[in-house]
């Protein structure tokens, strides 16, 4: 599947910009983005239900910028499940089938083999009204993958779910798409169910692409300031005095000087980000920071540190042994993690 130079625009407003994206057969990709950044529009220009105002759709070789939807062969779920309420199980999973002129023999043989793959055997005859939210979704996985699509496409469709029900049907909908082979492309605004379900995530922000890699190289380098600030938490910190000197870059941090490594030089304006878990400190009488706050957190303390120009950090210190924790107060050093910590100019990184 690929997009090439898709765009979409609503009179002068451009909802997407210029997208290029190769999807592999049988890979997981989300949409990751907070709302308003173009995900849903973005699907709905695969699934045909808006048309781009730039650029072409491909499944396989097969151009299908302009085909209907329903040629289309692409399974979708979204978050109201939109089930037929006056339908049972049975005739909501096998409508596409209908659709389709399958004979009712062979459709009921699909159907039961499809309810049997969601887990909801013994159900055909229930109406959704008489169904749990969790079911309702099952039925809709059901009724998109019934006609084995190549393709499957879901919007975030578990956010109606509470988190028990949605931590489970993650992992029934990975299990699925595994033993079916088929290429899911998922849209979610929640960053856990984007890294624990996708072989690559494409974070969207107004419209744009940020970055797509797979999940541990966004967590670990993120190209961009801001998908190093909307996956997991980031101490975001502008940098002063930056002196750029073979492949190192120079920062002044709080009164400490901090020597990062660098590909090219920075344009303007510098921000460096850091992992709370990659941060230390430790109590120290001539320390120039200070511990303003300390939580138990089971398995880490969460410290909360005020650097010497007034600027905050955020700590994370794993619990090895039964040491105490450094109190309120405390003056402290923070040691930097200097090749764990991102920079970037313009917005863009360095490294
Ligand atoms: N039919 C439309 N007409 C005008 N603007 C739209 C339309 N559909 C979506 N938009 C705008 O496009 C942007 C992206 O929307 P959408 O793709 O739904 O975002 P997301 O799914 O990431 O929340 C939003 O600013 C939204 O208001
Ligand atoms: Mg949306």
């Amino acid at each position: 599947m690929r997009f090439a130079g898709v765009s979409k625009r609503y009179g002068d407003f451009v909802a997407v910009h210029t997208l290029d994206i190769d999807v592999e057969a049988g890979e997981f990709l989300s949409f990751l983005g907070p709302s308003g950044s173009g995900k849903t529009t973005t699907l709905m220009m695969l699934a045909g239900f808006e048309t781009p105002s730039s650029g072409d759709i491909f499944v396989g070789d097969t151009r299908i910028t302009d085909m209907p939807p329903a040629r289309r062969n692409i399974g979708m779920v979204f978050q109201s499940y939109a089930l037929f309420p006056h339908m049972t199980v049975e005739q909501n999973v096998g409508f596409p089938l209908r659709m389709r002129g399958m004979a009712k023999a062979e459709r009921a043989r699909a159907v039961g083999r499809v309810l049997e793959i969601v887990g909801l055997k013994g159900l055909n005859h229930r109406f959704p009204r008489q169904l749990s939210g969790g079911q309702q979704q099952r039925v809709a996985l059901a009724r998109a993958i019934v006609f084995e699509p190549p393709v499957l496409l879901m919007d975030e469709p578990l956010s109606a779910l509470d988190k028990y029900l949605r931590s489970h049907l993650q992992g029934e909908i990975k299990r699925i798409q595994r033993e079916l082979g088929i290429t899911v492309i998922y849209v979610t605004h929640d960053q856990d169910e984007a890294m624990t379900m996708s072989d690559r995530i494409c974070v969207m922000n107004e419209g744009r692409i940020c970055q797509i890699d797979a999940p541990e190289t966004l967590y670990r380098k993120p190209n961009d300031v801001f998908v190093a600030g909307f996956l997991g938490e980031s101490n975001m910190l502008a940098a002063q005095d930056a002196r750029f000197e073979g492949g190192s870059l120079s920062v002044s941090l709080a009164g400490d000087t901090v020597a990062l490594p660098v590909k090219r030089a920075p344009a303007s304006e510098i921000v460096v980000s850091v992992r709370p878990e990659h941060l230390s400190v430790s109590a120290a009488a001539d320390g120039t920071a200070c511990i303003t706050d300390v939580t138990y957190v089971g398995d880490h303390r969460r410290y909360e540190v005020l650097l010497a120009d007034g600027r905050k950090l955020a700590v994370k210190s794993q619990i090895v042994d039964d040491s105490a924790p450094i109190g309120p107060g405390e003056k402290v050093k923070v040691a930097w993690p200097t090749h764990q910590m991102r920079v970037f100019s313009d917005g863009a990184t360095l490294q």
